[in-house]
């Protein structure tokens, strides 16, 4: 089974999407095999990856029950779109709302190794959704002030996941993102986030440069686009696989990468 592991946070502009589009192409570096997973109606992640708008069916479909996860993977993604938004709505009518993504990945082809999910910004239901069908919560914050705040809440629903249908959900770790550690608000941030959930932040913060929106725009990742920048991703993807019991060789054949 594949490990999966959701990416989430309280609001946008925190670097969920970038962290798993290049997570997702560190870890594909490392030879596992990751399945990319847009669970967000904007649909920035199918965009980031160059997958067609128009490819179907979306994981709308799979939520909706109109197709097998395994009909809506295009290169190793499923895609959203704004039809997700929808798919929400009449999820939250249905028995068992919480429980369908877990229900759809269940089958999943097996070839898997990786799961990786990108949640909306937001702590509703799809995000409910990923934290039920989720091994992993991986939280990023922006190096601002408030950035505790929103991790804080973000903890709360993985709390309450954990507490209700899924006790065996992990919390895998808070990543501070968008950082300048020269400026007093990434210095400060940093500290009050160590400060609450000590071990758990990451040591890799990643830096802040314009270049990221650039390497988006290009669907280009930002490995290839500024390899100097990129090596934050990878030293992350390397704490990321040591923390996940199973997948040390994997992290060693990363640390050759650097
Ligand atoms: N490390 C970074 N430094 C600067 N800009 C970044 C960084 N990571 C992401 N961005 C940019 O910030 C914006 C929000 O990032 P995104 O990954 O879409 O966040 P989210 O999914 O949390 O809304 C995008 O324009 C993206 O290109
Ligand atoms: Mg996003």
């Amino acid at each position: 089974m594949a490990d999966t592991i959701a990416v989430l946070s309280q609001k946008g502009g925190t670097g969920k999407t970038t962290a798993v589009r290049t997570l997702t192409d560190a870890f594909r570096r490392s030879g596992l095999r990751t399945l990319a997973v847009d669970l967000d109606p904007q649909g920035n992640l199918s965009d980031y990856f160059d997958i067609p708008p128009d490819a179907e069916p979306t994981i709308s479909d799979v939520l909706a029950g109109r197709a097998q996860i395994g009909e809506a993977i295009h290169e190793d993604l499923v895609p959203a779109s704004l039809t997700l938004a929808e798919a929400e709505l009449m999820l939250g009518g249905k028995m068992g709302r919480e429980l369908t993504l877990r229900r759809a990945l269940a089958k999943a082809p097996e070839e898997y190794d990786l799961i990786l999910i990108d949640c909306p910004p937001s702590l509703g239901l799809l995000t409910v959704n990923a934290l039920v069908a989720a091994d992993h919560a991986l939280v990023t914050a922006e190096a601002q002030y408030f950035a505790l705040q929103g991790v804080e809440q973000a903890m709360e629903v993985v709390e309450l996941a954990r507490d209700g249908l899924n006790s065996e959900l992990s919390f895998l770790g808070v990543l501070l993102n968008l950082a300048d550690m020269r400026t007093v608000h990434s210095r400060e941030a940093l500290a009050s986030l160590k400060e609450r959930f000590g071990e758990q932040v990451f040591d890799t913060v990643i830096r802040s440069s314009i270049a990221y929106a650039e390497s988006a725009e290009r669907a280009r990742s930002i490995l290839d686009h500024r390899p100097d920048l990129g090596a934050d991703y990878l030293d992350l993807a390397g704490e990321v696989l040591a923390r996940l019991p199973g997948l040390a060789a994997a992290g060693e054949r990363l640390a050759r990468l650097r």
